[in-house]
């Protein structure tokens, strides 16, 4: 029998131990905690994931400050918008939602983000000291996916973790924490031979590659815990994940559902993290 990691039960009770902290805060410091969210041009997923974001402020007692700007946004225009918020005493945490128009250089844009209001866990020094199992700011699925295994209380250490994806996003910080977290981790990419092979090692598998369905029951352990990153569409538009839910989940101990898995963890991340970044400030 497997048991279905409900993601959307558990976000909803982090996010009132996350309200409580963020009113302790204002009555300590005398203003609300304050996350900036940055959206250029009009990516329509994109769109849909800050407005999660700025809703998920609301339930959080966090004070959200909305920019959006146009397609046509200049990289200088987007690097004095970010500067602005660094010095900003009021903002906690800069979210700069990717994907940014083609034209601007992302990665320089998003340097200009201090590490204490870095609340992606994006910058160098975050990923370099989450590398050194040192305090940080963590990026937030991954983070999600650690916390959802800590409250379904899945055995980590010791266990052998393959992650399915090297993205600086999710697949390695994901590894990063279950090696800190002591399993002995595997990370697979598109090069990877063998896969089937590498994954039905997998005590806990992890799949964040952005393909539907690609995980199989022919690729799962018996008794494995499958964790679900991704969000795609089937064939039929539906949404779904990188796993084949209906015919893994008899080989699992747990699974995670996609939608109502890690997807809300992630946006609960970012309110866990703005909250840390204010109280560090
Ligand atoms: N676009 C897709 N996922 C993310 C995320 O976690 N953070 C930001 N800033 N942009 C994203």
């Amino acid at each position: 029998m497997y048991t279905v990691i409900d993601g959307k039960k558990l976000a909803a009770e982090m996010r009132a131990e996350i309200k409580l902290s963020a009113e302790a805060f204002k009555k300590r410091v005398g203003r609300e905690v304050g996350l900036a969210v940055v959206l250029a041009g009009e990516n329509p997923a994109s769109q849909v994931y800050v407005r999660n974001k700025i809703k998920a402020c609301e339930e959080t007692g966090i004070k959200s400050y909305a920019y959006y700007l146009p397609e046509s946004v200049s990289q200088n225009q987007l690097e004095e918008l970010i500067k602005e918020l660094a010095e900003d005493n009021n903002i906690d945490g800069i979210l700069v939602q990717l994907p940014l128009p083609t034209h601007i250089d992302a990665k320089r844009a998003l340097e200009l983000i201090p590490t204490c209001k870095d609340v992606d866990g994006f910058s160098a020094e975050n990923a370099g000291k989450l590398s050194q199992n040192s305090d940080c700011l963590v990026a937030c699925t991954p983070n999600g996916v650690m916390k959802a295994l800590e409250r379904y209380k899945v055995p980590v250490k010791g266990k052998k973790a393959v992650v399915l994806g090297r993205s600086d996003i999710v697949g390695k910080p994901m590894a990063m924490l279950l090696l800190n977290a002591d399993a002995t981790v595997t990370i697979c990419h598109s090069k990877t031979q063998n896969l089937k092979e590498e994954c039905l090692k997998a005590d806990i598998l992890v799949a964040a590659i952005g393909k539907a369905k690609f995980v199989t029951a022919d690729m799962v352990k018996d008794g494995a815990t499958v964790i679900d990153v991704g969000i795609n569409r089937d064939e039929n538009g539906k949404l779904c994940g990188d796993v084949d839910f209906e015919n893994v989940k008899d080989k699992c101990s747990y699974i995670t559902p996609v939608p109502g898995g890690i997807g809300p963890m992630t946006i609960t991340m970012l309110m866990y993290n703005t909250v840390i970044a204010a109280s560090r400030r």
